[in-house]
């Protein structure tokens, strides 16, 4: 009987703009890779959406399969997971229009990670593309008729405005999309920077010592979490007066697997530096297996090229199935 059961459908992506770093890691990533035992799962480079900021056309392509590399390398099995090029699928492109016509000006001028990546620009000459990048994103997501959606905690907002137009396109044109849920974890779903606890984990930081990217040596990221802000007081613990401390012993206890009551215990009338210390050690263990594979993958390009094809070729089916259903719609 429970071959007959429908599995779970799930489907996330991540931006393919550079280097990915501990917080997609631990918000997305390492979440995928629980969930690919037992889910049915599409998850895709959204490079369609990393267009929308500024990049390097030559060195683009190269980069979009550095970000598949990582996925890879973080134990995403192809064999479980559709994983695949947003743009190899081009009815997330047609489906977005759709939607375009059904989604307010309104709605996307609420988004807030549209009015922080706009923020420093004059209006007139943002790309139209980073306005209307959330519309794009319900359509991937639609597409697949998912139950869940796994993100980190900024990406909420645009995974409940694709509930919204689901069920304004259901309610006008007929039933047509399942509407999902956002998959958020309860904790490590919002990594801080490392400069300012304030502040997400974001490449888009000014300086470098503000994240640890995936690919960061020892060295690196030793003395990046030397550096790293600490909040008054001596005491190693968490709570909402302590953002830094709560941030560094989250990563902590993300990447042990351990309660982070237990990480304060550990280090109750311990030092800063011997806190510091011992966590360097431990992001250092657990990036160095996935930079192993990462160099192994690095020598077999035609390997990722080829799962990247297959993986386009399993999705492109169930996308057109939802396609042609909201075209008919
Ligand atoms: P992106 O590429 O910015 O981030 C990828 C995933 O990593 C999570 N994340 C974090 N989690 C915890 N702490 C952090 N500091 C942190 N920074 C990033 C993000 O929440 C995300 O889950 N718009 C999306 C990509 C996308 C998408 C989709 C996601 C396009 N289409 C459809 C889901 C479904 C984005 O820019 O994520």
């Amino acid at each position: 009987s429970t071959a007959m059961a429908k599995k779970i459908t799930l489907v996330s992506g991540i931006r393919s703009s550079g280097e990915l770093l501990l917080g997609n890691y631990l918000g997305a990533l390492k979440q995928f890779v629980e969930l690919q035992e037992s889910y049915d799962c599409y998850i895709f480079l959204a490079d369609l959406h990393a267009i929308t900021t500024p990049y390097a056309p030559k060195e683009f392509p190269e980069q979009v399969r550095a970000v598949a590399r990582t996925y890879l390398a973080c134990g995403l099995d192809p064999s479980r997971v559709t994983l695949f090029r947003q743009s190899d699928v081009s009815a997330h492109v047609e489906l977005s229009w759709l939607l375009n016509t059904i989604a307010t000006m309104g709605e996307l001028n609420r988004m807030t990670q549209f009015k922080e990546k706009s923020e420093d620009q004059k209006r007139e000459s943002v790309n139209a593309g980073l306005f209307d990048y959330p519309v794009l994103m319900a359509a991937d997501i639609l597409l697949y008729q998912p139950d869940v959606v796994p993100v980190g905690e900024d990406q909420k907002q645009h995974v409940e405005l694709t509930r919204d137009l689901a069920g304004r396109f259901n309610q006008r044109f007929g039933k047509t999309f399942a509407i999902p849920k956002p998959l958020i974890r309860d904790e490590g779903a919002r990594i801080k920077a490392l400069d300012d606890p304030a502040k997400k984990m974001s490449k888009s930081a000014a300086s470098a010592n503000s994240y640890i990217a995936i690919g960061d040596d020892s060295d690196a990221i030793r003395n990046k979490i030397s550096r790293a802000v600490t909040d008054s007081g001596s005491e190693i613990t968490s709570g909402t007066d302590k953002p830094a401390l709560t941030n560094l012993l989250t990563i902590f206890s993300q990447l042990e697997e351990v309660p982070l009551k237990e990480i304060e215990q550990r280090y109750a009338g311990k030092s800063y530096k011997e806190f510091k210390d011992d966590l360097a050690d431990m992001i250092i263990a657990a990036l160095k297996p996935i930079q192993q594979t990462l160099a192994e993958l690095e020598a077999k390009p035609d390997y990722v090229d080829d799962v990247l094809a297959k993986g386009a070729a399993k999705a492109r089916p169930v996308a057109e199935q939802t396609l042609v259903a909201a075209k008919r719609a």
